[in-house]
């Protein structure tokens, strides 16, 4: 399939371009600056210049292509005013096309707000955090959309080879410094790496017929104490940690570090009973990160 990948830099969107190009499809990624447009060409997509905030200018590529993939995100000020601004103008290029548009949104766990002891599956309401709530918005959009066939993926905390969403913890590592936990020890993280996510996009990609939302997570709710003792335990670190409350991380790092204090768990049954979804990473200890 020729995909239109926006985000094919970041830490999800790399992994989704690395395979869809091992798989046969043909990628153009969005590119803001020269640097990205080399990072997709050495990953085997091509470049399509263009920036998030001015979708006008580069969305007459929908009708080259067979289906978008949606993982970028500024996380500025204005990423919920430019998410829309690009919903809005991608969905109107749908409409003009003779064949449905195959559109796979990122949505995030962060989005059921804390769900405790409750497991969250793809029924729960949602209580996203305020950074995110516009996220809610625009994936309902996206699947009531007409000329469209939707799918929004919900992410669990995504990390990788380089870190990802244990990067503040290995930076901290690296700095021999206590490493800092936002929340609490017994706070729970939804997992998954970003090679087994980027398989269920491409899973959901080939399989226009499933729309809706799906939850993807090899494990549904790891404490943080166990990942900062795995961390500590690989890189012998010895400067122990620090937790931070919530007002503190919220004074210092701003609304959107709301999300890594939020206690959760999510289900992926949906997607592992629906295409077989298998992660190979079935727990995070057996990763290199
Ligand atoms: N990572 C997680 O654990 C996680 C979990 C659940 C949901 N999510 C959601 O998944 C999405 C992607 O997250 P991520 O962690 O992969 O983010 P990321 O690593 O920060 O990547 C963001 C991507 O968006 C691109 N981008 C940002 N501003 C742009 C602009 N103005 N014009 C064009 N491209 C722009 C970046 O390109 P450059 O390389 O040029 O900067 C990069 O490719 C977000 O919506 C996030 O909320 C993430």
């Amino acid at each position: 399939m020729r995909v239109l990948l926006l985000g094919a830099t970041g830490s999800i969107g790399t992994a989704i371009a690395r395979g869809l190009v091992q798989n046969g499809h043909a990628v153009t990624g969005l590119a803001r600056s020269a640097k990205s447009a080399d990072t997709i060409a050495a990953l085997g997509g091509t470049p399509l210049c263009g920036d998030l905030r001015h979708p006008c200018e580069w969305s007459g590529v929908l009708h080259k292509v067979d289906a978008v993939i949606h993982t970028a995100a500024t996380f500025d000020s204005d990423m919920g005013e430019t998410d829309r601004k690009v919903v809005t103008e991608l969905l109107k290029q749908a409409k003009d096309r003779s064949a449905p548009l195959r559109f796979l949104y990122t949505g995030g766990c962060w989005l059921y707000g804390t769900t405790g002891n409750r497991i969250a599956d793809e029924t729960k309401v949602k209580r996203p955090i305020d950074s995110f709530k516009w996220m809610v918005e625009q994936g309902q959009r996206v699947l009531a959309a007409d000329g469209v066939s939707g799918a929004i993926v919900h992410p669990g905390m995504v990390y990788h080879e380089e870190g990802g969403a244990f990067a503040r913890f290995l930076e901290a590592v690296r700095a021999n410094e206590p490493i800092e936990v936002w929340g609490g020890l017994n706070t729970r993280w939804p997992l998954v790496h970003r090679d087994d996510l980027a398989q269920a996009y491409l899973a959901l990609l080939e399989r226009p017929e499933l729309t809706g939302e799906f939850n993807v997570c090899a494990q549904s709710g790891v404490p943080v104490s166990q990942i900062i003792a795995e961390i500590a335990q690989r890189s012998g670190h010895v400067s122990g940690y620090v937790v931070r409350t919530l007002k503190y991380v919220l004074c210092k790092h701003g609304a959107m570090a709301e999300g890594p204090t939020l206690d959760q768990q999510m289900s992926a049954e949906k997607i592992r009973q629906l295409i077989g979804w298998e992660p190979e990473h079935g727990c995070f200890t057996t990763a290199t990160f």
